[in-house]
C-alpha cells in the first residue's frame, strides 16, 4: 500500500531517531485516524537504528493475528506471525477492560524478554465514553510509555492527556489526522474481521480437549448449559497465559469433561488454561459447515485429549 507521509510524521521520525533516548511509544486516537498506518510506518522507519517490536493492541481491526487478540510481533510484520498472543475475549475492549489492560501489560513485559530496544504500540480506536477514557488513562498510567502520539480531529483525547500534564512521562506528541486517511464504515470493518477469522480458522476442524485438570478463566459460562457454551470463542493458553490457539466451542460433554471445539491444530500438553470471552462466532458463517458437524466419537478415556492432530 502506498502511504502519503505528512511532514509532521517526518519530523516525529527525526525526533525519535535523534532526540532523547526512549523505549516505548503508543499511538492513540479515535477510530479511522490513521493510527495503525502511522504505528507501522514508525516501526519500519526505526528498525534499522534499534531492535523494534510492534504491539498490535487492537482486538477489533487486528493487523496481526485473529480479531479478539493482542499480538506482539517482530518486523517485518506479517498477519500470521507473532511472538506472543493474548486473548481479550471480544472484538471491542468494552466489557473486557481487565483483559485488555492485563494483555497489554503482559505483552509489554514480553517485549522486554524479547530484547526489544523500541516498542511501538498501536491502540484500538479511543472510545469516547467513560469506559474508553478510563481504559486509556489506565493504559497510559500502567505502561507509562516514553511517548504517546495523539492523533486527533477534535481534541478527543485531551480529557485523559490532561491528567499527565504534570508528569515527565509520557511525552505527548499531538498530530492531526492525515488527509489521506480513508474512513472505513462498520460493514467494511465487519467484513475485514470475518475475513481475518476465516483465514485463521482455514485449517480448523473439530477437536476435543479435556477440561479435567485445566483451569478455566475469563467469562466462564455454565458449561452444562449447551446454549451458554455453543459458539463461544475461547483461547487455549499456555502456562504463561499466552494464547496458543483460538477455538470455537461446539459443545461440552459433562460426563467425560470434554470440550469440543473447532480449532486449528494444537498440542494439548501445552495447554494449561482455557480462557472464555463473551464473543460468539458461528463456524458455519466462516464457510465450515460440513467440517464442523463431524464430531469425533466418544471412544477415548475421560482423561485423554484427542486434540492433537
Ligand atoms: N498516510 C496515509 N496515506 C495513505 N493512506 C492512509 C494513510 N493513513 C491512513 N491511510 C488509510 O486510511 C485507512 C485507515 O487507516 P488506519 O487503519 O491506519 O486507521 P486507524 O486509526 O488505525 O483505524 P482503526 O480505528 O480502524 O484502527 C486505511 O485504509 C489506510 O490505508
Ligand atoms: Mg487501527
Amino acid at each position: 500500500m502506498d502511504i502519503i507521509v505528512p511532514a509532521e510524521w517526518e519530523a516525529l521520525r527525526e525526533r525519535l531517531l535523534h532526540g532523547p533516548p526512549w523505549r516505548t511509544l503508543m499511538v492513540a486516537g479515535p477510530v479511522n485516524a490513521g493510527k495503525t498506518t502511522l504505528a507501522r510506518w514508525l516501526a519500519e522507519q526505526l528498525q534499522e537504528q534499534a531492535r523494534t517490536l510492534f504491539l498490535d493492541a487492537d482486538p477489533g481491526q487486528s493487523l496481526i493475528g485473529p480479531p479478539t487478540t493482542l499480538a506482539l510481533s517482530a518486523l517485518p510484520l506479517h498477519p500470521d506471525r507473532w511472538l506472543n498472543l493474548r486473548f481479550v475475549g471480544h472484538i471491542s475492549p468494552e466489557g473486557h477492560l481487565l483483559q485488555m489492560l492485563s494483555g497489554l501489560v503482559r505483552l509489554v513485559e514480553a517485549a522486554r524478554r524479547h530484547r526489544a530496544q523500541r516498542l511501538i504500540i498501536d491502540l484500538p480506536g479511543h472510545m469516547a465514553n467513560e469506559a474508553g477514557r478510563e481504559l486509556f488513562f489506565q493504559m497510559l498510567d500502567v505502561v507509562r510509555p516514553d511517548y504517546v502520539v495523539a492523533l486527533q480531529r477534535d481534541a478527543e483525547l485531551e480529557p485523559v492527556l490532561r491528567c499527565f500534564r504534570r508528569s515527565r512521562r509520557p511525552r505527548i506528541v499531538r498530530l492531526s489526522v492525515a488527509e489521506a486517511v480513508q474512513a472505513r464504515d462498520r460493514w467494511t470493518r465487519s467484513d475485514y474481521r470475518r475475513e481475518r477469522f476465516r483465514h485463521y480458522f482455514a485449517g480448523a476442524r473439530v477437536r476435543r480437549l479435556s477440561v479435567h485438570a485445566r483451569g478455566l478463566h475469563g467469562m466462564v459460562p455454565v458449561l452444562d448449559n449447551p446454549e451458554a457454551v455453543r459458539h463461544r470463542l475461547v483461547a487455549l493458553c499456555d502456562r504463561h497465559g499466552f494464547a496458543r490457539v483460538l477455538g470455537i466451542v461446539t459443545r461440552y460433554d459433562a460426563d467425560l469433561q470434554w470440550l469440543y471445539l473447532w480449532a486449528p491444530p494444537f498440542q494439548a500438553r501445552e495447554i494449561a488454561t482455557i480462557q472464555f470471552g463473551r464473543f460468539r462466532l458461528d463456524p458455519a458463517e466462516l464457510g465450515a459447515e460440513r467440517q464442523w458437524r463431524r464430531v469425533p466419537a466418544r471412544t477415548a478415556s475421560p482423561r485423554t485429549d484427542a486434540s492433537e492432530s
